[in-house]
């Protein structure tokens, strides 16, 4: 489907859980948040019944999130039978990785077509002190374990804030030199705990990767639905891509809309409005409820507004929105 401003509208982020295993210091108070009501959050059942819904109206391609999507019980069985609906194209996860290890066997059983894993640095102190728990090493095994077992679409996605330390960055970078693993860095984006950090730009990066590793080339293609831009340097193994939102916003290629656990449906990562779609979904059969979300969707904002004013700015932080 086509939105007002004729963005081609045919991916969604689908947050399945707000609970996670890790407390990243940007993202999630130190202790914790206020979880949501199991009862509000959405059964698999209604889920995909939208989804279903999403793929008639062109919106084929999914994003699992959280929190943490893999803490969620049944979320093998649920990717499983989103993969299962006529015309999806695309399942594919972002997890911070502490469940890989465990579930390598099952998430390649599951055909899930890609992973993305956060993770923001290999230093196993600094990896407490950002996230506020010592899980490095399992995540690492994991993606490991995932690599080891012929997975190709692993992606590392991290955050890097100010001060930038440069051994994190070189640390991440080198895995896309040793294996077939792309790296992408991520402006912090101010949202709820966010707002309290910097983030950085590709320009800080890439003086700090470009005097370690000699001068990337960039590249052109694609690898993925999102906005990433990459680059290649020489004898890598796997690209460096840079997602800036704010430096190089990229609203006017604007794909995605966003599902929250609970079924609200967010038009824009910005915005605290949208549509509680949660009721609609037991009211209406699914060629009812595709023709209401096109209608609800087709407004999609004209961009996001960071930086600027605050109005209706949303401040959820990140682990209930699922990035
Ligand atoms: N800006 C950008 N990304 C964020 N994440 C969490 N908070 C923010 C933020 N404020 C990222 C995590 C993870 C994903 C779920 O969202 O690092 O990659
Ligand atoms: Fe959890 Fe991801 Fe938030 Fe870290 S950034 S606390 S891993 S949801």
């Amino acid at each position: 489907m086509r939105d007002r401003y004729d963005r081609k509208i045919d991916y969604v982020r689908i947050s399945i859980t707000d609970r996670c295993n890790l407390r990243c210091k940007y993202c999630m108070p130190e202790d914790g948040i206020k979880l949501l009501e199991h009862s509000d959050i959405l059964s698999y059942e209604k889920i995909l019944k939208i989804c279903e819904a999403f793929t008639k109206i062109g919106i084929t391609t999914f994003k699992i999130t959280g929190g943490e999507p893999l803490v969620r019980k049944g979320v093998i069985e649920f990717i499983k039978a989103l993969k299962a609906l006529d015309n999806v194209k695309e399942v594919t996860l972002t997890t911070n990785g502490v469940l890989i290890d465990r579930m390598a066997e099952s998430l390649i059983e599951s055909k899930v077509d890609r992973i993305n894993v956060s993770l923001d640095t290999l230093d196993r102190d600094r990896f407490f002190e950002i996230t506020r728990r010592d899980s490095l090493d399992i995540v690492l095994k994991g993606i490991y374990r995932m690599v080891d077992l012929g997975f190709k679409n692993l992606k590392i996605n991290s955050v890097p804030i100010k001060p930038l330390i440069s051994k994190d960055l070189l640390g991440l970078a080198n895995l896309a030199k040793d294996m077939p693993i792309s790296v992408r860095f991520i402006e912090l984006m101010p949202i709820g705990k966010g707002n309290e950090y910097i983030g950085s730009t590709r320009e800080d990066i890439l003086r700090i990767l470009e005097a370690n590793f000699g001068r990337a080339l960039a590249y052109e293609g694609k690898l993925g639905n999102g906005p990433a831009k990459y680059i290649k340097f020489k004898d890598f193994i796997g690209y460096i891509g840079f997602i800036e939102a704010l430096n190089d916003k990229f609203c006017d290629d604007c794909n995605r809309i966003r599902l929250s656990a609970t079924g609200f449906l967010k038009l824009c990562l910005h915005y605290d409005y949208g549509f509680d779609i949660k009721d609609l979904v037991d009211d209406l059969g699914v060629d009812d409820l595709a023709i209401k979300l096109e209608n609800i969707i087709y407004k999609k904002p004209k961009s996001h507004n960071f930086g600027e004013r605050k109005n209706h700015a949303d401040n959820k932080n990140m682990n209930q929105i699922g990035g």
